[in-house]
């Protein structure tokens, strides 16, 4: 079906669930991004929410849904502290914690503890469903698998009983996938996915944002392609590098983009494909510490932050490996080491707080000024070292709206308070701005 003219999430999703027939449901969510119109504007159309794996939350936005709310998290990254703070001001809902469970942006919380939450939140969905029963979708039952597109959302149904959509989860890797099955058993399950929402969203957002693109371009600029020289783009998301570098090239450059996460590498070639890429960017599966090419392979061998969630070190070696001799090879990674600029008029108090480096990383990566080092002593030449920054100016883009949520669980009431006017304030004037900073390497491959 056409995209008919809808602008945001929330019309797509109303497209989405007028179609299915579907006036009531229950939900799986990471976090709730896309849900919050719903829960402000149509709180009725919830049977239950189920957050798994969150690393956000805001207790005010929730609140409305909060007797029939269901938050696991683990004891370890930033979704610990949000739901310290706002669990107290969400006295009905229930939770769970993940013992010895850091959950990173991607984590694959379903893969690693599926065992856990499917017994949890069966039972959960059990008790919301006899309180509140959900709808049926408006779908002709079939045997297998039911699979469809509106309004540039996709959904594939599995299973029958009440209606549980589950919509698509950050960087996880497997997503929903390892449970599915099991809760087909007991409910109709719709899974969403498409560009629209969740990881894709949230990367391709990113990634075709000119605030990170600028500094993207900085870092491919120093690699110096030549027409016809052979790219490998290691951990390449939803593809949004890979298709713009495709353009940045007029197309003089075959691409070829691998990922450890299915999802990512499906939603990646149907977006590809849809802009008339398919011809010069091949996405497949590929694990950056084994990567699944022979060496001298590449005349580019890229890679945009990715070495934080991975063995940076075997990484670095792989990307070398596989590079042709005289070839280049790039490393870009979030910079955690470094302090963040977010340009509204807060106090001196705030700005300490919300600008403080963020340590997300994994225990083997790096997202540290660590990239120049081991850079240093890979056996690569011509080396090229620098910081860029990437920068966010749209509060209502996906990027920001990822990345403030998690401020409020470092603010007290008074303090988002201030924030929220500052905002304001920041937008009127037009000087709103967030700035993260990047390292970047470059160096050729000795012949
Ligand atoms: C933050 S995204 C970056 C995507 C893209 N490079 C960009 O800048 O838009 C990180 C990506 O690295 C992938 N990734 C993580 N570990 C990986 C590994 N060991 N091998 C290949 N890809 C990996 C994730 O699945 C995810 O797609």
């Amino acid at each position: 079906m056409p995209d008919q003219g809808v602008q945001n999430v929330e019309q797509r999703l109303a497209a989405l669930f007028e179609h299915l027939g579907l006036v009531r449901a229950h939900f799986g969510v990471q976090n709730t991004a896309e849900m919050d119109p719903i829960i402000a504007g149509q709180p009725e159309r919830i049977a239950s929410l189920a957050m798994i794996g969150l690393n956000r939350l805001q207790a005010a936005t929730v609140a409305p849904i909060a007797d029939r709310l269901l938050l696991m998290y683990g004891d370890g990254g930033a979704g610990v502290d949000a739901v310290a703070a706002s669990l107290p001001s969400l006295p009905n809902a229930e939770s769970h914690c993940f013992e010895d469970y850091v959950v990173l942006t991607w984590s694959d919380v379903v893969a690693d503890r599926g065992g856990e939450i499917f017994p949890l939140w069966l039972d959960f969905l059990g008790r919301a469903e006899a309180r509140n029963p959900a709808s049926l979708p408006r779908i002709e039952r079939s045997e297998g698998e039911v699979a469809g597109e509106v309004a540039g959302i996709t959904y594939r149904i599995r299973g029958g009983g009440p209606a549980l959509v589950l919509l698509p989860m950050l960087l996880s890797a497997s997503q929903w996938e390892p449970i599915v099955e099991r809760l087909a058993e007991h409910f109709c399950v719709i899974s969403l996915g498409g560009r629209y929402l969740g990881g894709v969203a949230f990367i391709d957002g990113r990634g075709t944002d000119p605030g990170y693109l600028r500094g993207v371009h900085m870092h491919i600029n120093e690699i110096d392609i030549q027409p016809g020289e052979t790219v490998l783009d290691v951990g390449c998301g939803p593809g949004s590098l890979d298709r713009w570098l495709a353009r940045h090239t007029q197309c003089a450059n075959p691409i070829t983009a691998v990922d450890v996460n299915g999802y990512f590498l499906r939603e990646a070639a149907a977006i590809a494909e849809a802009e008339g890429l398919s011809g010069i960017i091949s996405f497949g599966p590929g694990n950056a510490e084994d990567l699944p090419f022979p060496e001298n392979s590449f005349d580019v061998v890229m890679s945009h932050t990715v070495m934080e969630e991975c063995d940076a070190e075997r990484m670095l070696a792989e990307m070398i490996r596989v590079a042709r001799p005289g070839g280049r090879v790039a490393v870009m990674v979030r910079a955690v080491d470094m302090r963040s600029l977010w340009n509204l008029p807060v106090s001196a108090a705030i700005k300490a707080k919300v600008e403080a480096p963020v340590l997300s990383v994994g225990e083997k990566g790096c997202a540290d000024a660590s990239l120049y080092r081991r850079f240093g002593r890979s056996g690569l030449t011509d080396l090229k070292l620098f910081p860029t920054t990437m920068t966010v100016n749209d509060p209502d883009g996906y990027t920001w709206k990822y990345y403030e949520p998690y401020l409020f669980s470092l603010l007290d009431a008074d303090e988002t308070a201030q924030w929220r006017a500052a905002k304001a304030q920041a937008i009127a004037d037009k000087s709103i701005l967030l700035a993260r900073w990047l390292h970047c390497a470059v160096g050729t491959k000795v012949v």
